[in-house]
């Protein structure tokens, strides 16, 4: 697998995977603010569900959907919600999460596959989280295959950390890797990965999407949101198509 391998990684407590969705910033045990964090993300899904207008008439996937927290929004106002993730224990962990909600489906997929999911299915792609692990390479493959499962005119939103950004005396979302990099074997350690905003301005036109809206957030606004929309198939180059 190119990147996240930690996420593939067996995730055998609650604290395991609290630490792993949500990382640090919680203490060393999480699991004792359990209400606290699940609150936190709901928060940051409502905010989103209202941002995108989430309604009855949509179908929505949640990718890295993560211990579902965020999700319980979404699936409270859209008409169907795919869960997807990486870590069949965080979709274990989910499903119970969101059992109240039964039009809610899970699936596991495996890098930039999603095959559960049928092409131009879905009206809106959220990504909390997640796209701040990726290098540019990631974004391309990625891109392509939520490209498939969204319907032309659906919506693409996802959190990255912008590399444009970031300060060096203002480092507010890397300060705290930037250690536990330097002490890792590449690749190893649960790592954030700033990628230039600039760079996936260019390169979403390519794969077949417009840019609505990008905006900063977090502690030293050096993480971006962005909206995109799908505009229609991917213009890939034939070296490119025989590649993936
Ligand atoms: C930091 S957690 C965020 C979870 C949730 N979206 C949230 O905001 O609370 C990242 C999640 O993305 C999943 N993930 C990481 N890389 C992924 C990939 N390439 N494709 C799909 N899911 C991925 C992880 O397994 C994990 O559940």
């Amino acid at each position: 697998m190119p990147t996240n391998t930690w996420y593939a990684h067996d995730l055998d407590t609650v604290r395991d995977m609290l630490c792993a969705c949500i990382g640090p910033k919680w203490g060393d045990a999480p699991e004792e603010k359990l209400e606290e964090i699940r609150q936190s993300r709901y928060a940051q899904g409502k905010r989103l569900a209202h941002l995108l207008k989430i309604n009855d008439s949509h179908t929505v996937l949640d990718f890295g959907s993560g211990c579902g927290f965020v999700t319980r929004a979404f699936c409270e106002k859209a008409a169907k919600v795919h869960c997807v993730d990486l870590n069949p224990k965080f979709l274990d962990f989910t499903r119970n999460e969101l059992s109240s909600f039964p039009q809610t489906e899970f699936h596991r997929i495996e890098y930039a596959s999603i095959p559960q999911v049928a092409d131009e299915s879905i009206d809106i792609v959220i990504s909390t989280a997640v796209f701040i692990h990726f290098l540019y390479y990631d974004f391309l493959f990625n891109l392509i295959e939520l490209n498939r499962v969204l319907r032309t005119g659906g919506i693409l939103y996802f959190s990255m950390l912008d590399a444009d950004a970031i300060d060096l005396h203002n480092p507010a979302a890397i300060q705290n890797h930037i250690s536990i990099y330097k002490d890792s074997v590449r690749g190893d350690g649960f790592m954030l990965q700033p990628s230039s905003l600039t760079s996936i301005k260019k390169l979403a036109p390519q794969l077949g999407f417009e840019l609505i809206n990008t905006n900063h957030i977090g502690a030293g606004e050096n993480v971006a949101e962005v909206t995109l929309r799908k505009t229609g198939a991917p213009d890939l180059p034939e070296w490119l198509r025989d590649c993936i």
